[in-house]
């Protein structure tokens, strides 16, 4: 008990160290958050490049905006480490590491085991440990907390074998992160809180109020997963809702945005969802099916989150056919045709690419004979993924009017706001739009075709 009692006196008077456990979107932020409310900050991450960064003040992280790293790095009240045995130092540990799906879809928890490992390996009297990566109900409890355990009982120095809710408190609380939208920040977006039992919800509730406008508390940790993953299903066949409204009313010619426009007039009852090249991002195209595969486990099935994921799967291919039919009605094929893609990051004014939609597009054409190129303001050349291996390194081109002119067909993949579309509509020759970005532009648009 007076382990709990002095972590949440130091919660109270806010001298409790926070560390964050993997500093990318998530926890990069996160750090800012605690920083700001007056906390010590320690931030690990297993990549020295991105320690090396932050000790020179630098930020990896663009959308986040430049200054405030330097200044987290001047204070005395922040340090970046790849030595996990600082984790001892920290009094609550929050956890924001990747959770990705494994080449059969199904949950890969193994950065999550890892860092449980890694923590329970250093684990003391008296911490708080907060896992904040999207995943299924159940994890914390059934899959962190034995770990953590586990890892405790074989410490060197002998087992250490902690009380939960007495000297060490372990709660879930999702990240709600949206990088790049500039009308919320992490200090704005409300929280959810739940304890793996009532004192870790009440400890973690008190550290987030600090940092965070609105915390809600929750009566467990898996209600908390399950209200992340709620919402993640909620946009995912949203989504697929309005790209299957798109084929249609293409198909009837019928503008899907305009009529999305219209029925967002309704003040009640209706929420407005764009249609586009295909899922991308770390969460929507991923974090359903980990409730599928748990759905599996208890022998139930998840058909409105695999409805969604078929729809959305499919319309990169229905761009590339979309695309391939605009050519035809020119004369050209998309064999030896030029193509340039227009955005590889999976949404507006982020250099975010993970999962993008613009891969897709990209190999499926080059896979029809098309020579293609893209632009993209933000992310300017392929990083090493998994799945687009042969795509490493290609560079994004330099945007003009006389480049623009230089392509048979450009493809708006990604609506950056940088884009001067006025411009685009009069240089390219032909434009296949799936943003509804050139909505607005004024004069001759018979070259341009939604998809
Ligand atoms: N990006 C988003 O918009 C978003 C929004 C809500 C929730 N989430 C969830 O947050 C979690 C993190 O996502 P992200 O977007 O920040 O990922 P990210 O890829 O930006 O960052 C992950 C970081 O983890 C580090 N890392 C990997 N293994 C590690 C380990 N064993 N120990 C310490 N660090 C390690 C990596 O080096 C990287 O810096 C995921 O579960 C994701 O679903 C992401």
């Amino acid at each position: 008990m007076i382990a709990r009692s002095t972590l949440e006196s130091r919660i109270a008077d806010r001298t409790a160290v926070v560390g964050v456990l993997a500093l990318g979107y998530v926890g990069l932020p996160l750090v800012r958050a605690f920083w700001t409310a007056g906390f010590n900050c320690l931030g690990f991450d297993v990549d020295p490049a991105k320690i090396d960064a932050l000790a020179r003040g630098e930020n990896y992280l663009k959308h986040l905006g430049d200054d405030f790293v330097s200044e987290m790095t001047a204070s005395d009240r922040f340090e970046a480490t790849t030595d996990f045995d600082r984790l001892s130092e920290a009094d609550a540990i929050l956890i924001c590491v990747p959770t990705p799906l494994g080449p059969h879809h199904e949950p890969d928890l193994s950065f999550v085991e890892q860092t449980a490992r890694d923590i329970g390996r250093r684990l003391r009297p008296g911490q708080l440990v907060v896992l904040e990566s999207t995943t299924y109900p159940g994890t914390t409890r059934d899959v962190m907390m034995p770990a953590m355990l586990a890892a405790a009982k074989a410490q060197a120095a002998g087992p250490y074998e902690p009380v939960l809710g007495e000297d060490l408190l372990v709660a879930y609380s999702p990240e709600r992160e949206d990088p790049g939208r500039k009308d919320t920040s992490t200090k704005t977006i409300p929280k959810l809180v739940g304890g793996l039992d009532a004192a870790s919800g009440d400890a973690a509730s008190a550290l987030y109020r600090h940092a965070i406008a609105q915390v809600i508390s929750v009566s467990s940790a898996e209600v908390a997963e399950a209200a992340k993953i709620l919402e993640n299903v909620y946009r995912a066949v949203n989504i697929a809702l309005v790209n299957e409204l798109k084929v249609i009313l293409t198909r009837m010619d019928i503008d899907v945005w305009e009529v999305i426009d219209a029925a967002a007039t309704k003040p009640f009852g209706f929420q407005a969802f764009y249609p586009g090249p295909g899922l991308g991002g770390h969460c929507i195209p991923i974090d359903p099916f980990y409730l599928t595969w748990k759905a599996r486990e208890l022998g139930e099935t998840t058909q409105f989150i695999e409805l969604a994921g078929q729809v959305n799967t499919k319309m990169p291919a229905w761009v590339v056919q979309r695309t391939m039919l605009a050519l035809n009605g020119r004369g050209k094929a998309v064999n030896g045709s030029r193509v340039l893609i227009l955005g590889l990051a999976y949404k507006p004014d982020v250099d975010d690419v993970r999962e993008s939609p613009s891969f897709e597009l990209i190999e499926q054409l080059q896979a029809l004979g098309a020579q293609v190129d893209f632009h993209d303001p933000h992310a300017t050349v392929v990083p090493n993924t998994r799945n687009y291996k042969k795509l490493a390194g290609k560079q994004s081109i330099t945007l003009s009017p006389e480049a623009l002119r230089g392509y048979d067909v450009v493809v708006i993949a990604t609506h950056h706001a940088a884009y001067d579309w006025p411009e685009v509509v009069a240089n390219a020759p032909l434009v296949v739009d799936t943003r509804g970005a050139t909505r607005s532009v004024a004069g001759d648009k018979s070259h341009v075709v939604g998809a």
